[in-house]
Parts: structure tokens; C-alpha cells; sequence
């Protein structure tokens, strides 16, 4: 398995600036993800709630549509955090299963990586195919 050569603090680092900008009065659950591409550039994002909760959007997808709408589809990893507003520490803040699936769309399950972070220094790593196992996409619907 190909090793990944990034600065996983850095990214983490990211991933707290980002959970700064966390709209989410509904759950008080603030997230920030930060997703490094190939070329080595950072999008983040956060989560966005809505009075309407289903319109509402996680901070993973936040940063990952972000990236694709501006031409970019080859990513490396994602670091991701998050916590109640009120708590007192970051525990480790794992992607829902829609952004799971959604980040198969755009990133090698195989290679791709999952950063959670308690803090810089706190990283747990996770390849996309360990946390969605047996992962959908397009060639499942080929006619065969
Ligand atoms: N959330 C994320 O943004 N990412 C995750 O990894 C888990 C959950 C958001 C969605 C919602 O705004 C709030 O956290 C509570 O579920």
C-alpha cells in the first residue's frame, strides 16, 4: 500500500480553523474538515444547518463540493473535527455515512485517508475503505 507523504498536522491544524465557522444552532455540534488535494492545496469547510434540518450539510461535504466546484478531483485525505459547542475537549469525530459515500465518488477508497483528531498532536488514521467497507459506485450499475 502506497504510503501518503503529507503534513497531517497541518491538516488537522486546518480542520480546527475551519470548525471556527461552524453554522449549527440546531445540534450546537460545531465541525471542521480540511481536505488536502493531490497538488497539495486545502479546502475546508464546516457543517450549515437549517431551520429545515434535512437542508442542512455536513462540514466534510462542505469542503469536498467546494473543491469539486472548482475543478478539483483528485484528493489525498481529509482531517475532520468536531465537538458540542458546551464540551471541553474534542473527542473523535467520525464522517456520517452519506459523506463516506460521497467522498467514494471523487477519492481511491483504498488510498484516500481519514484523519480524527482530539488535537494536532491526537490523530487517528483511517483509509476511506476501512470506514465504508464494500463502497458503491458507478461500476456497480454497469450492465454486465
Ligand atoms: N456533522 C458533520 O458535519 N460531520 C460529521 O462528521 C458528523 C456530523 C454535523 C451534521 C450536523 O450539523 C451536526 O454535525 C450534528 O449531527
Amino acid at each position: 500500500m502506497k504510503e501518503q507523504t503529507y503534513d497531517r498536522e497541518s491538516l488537522v491544524r486546518a480542520a480546527f480553523e475551519a470548525q471556527k465557522h461552524s453554522y449549527s444552532p440546531y445540534s450546537n455540534f460545531e465541525v471542521g474538515a480540511a481536505l488536502l488535494t493531490a497538488d497539495g492545496r486545502v479546502y475546508s469547510g464546516s457543517n450549515i444547518e437549517n431551520a429545515s434540518f434535512p437542508a442542512g450539510i455536513c462540514a466534510e461535504r462542505t469542503a469536498l463540493f467546494t473543491a469539486v466546484h472548482e475543478g478539483v478531483r483528485d484528493f489525498t485525505a481529509i482531517a475532520v473535527v468536531g465537538k458540542h459547542k458546551e464540551a471541553g475537549q474534542f473527542d473523535y469525530c467520525a464522517p456520517c455515512g452519506i459523506c463516506r459515500q460521497a467522498m467514494t465518488e471523487f477519492c481511491d477508497p483504498e488510498t484516500f485517508e481519514i484523519l480524527l483528531a482530539r488535537s494536532p498532536e491526537d490523530i487517528k488514521v483511517y483509509r476511506l475503505c476501512e470506514l465504508l467497507p464494500l463502497w458503491f459506485t458507478s461500476k456497480d450499475m454497469e450492465i454486465r
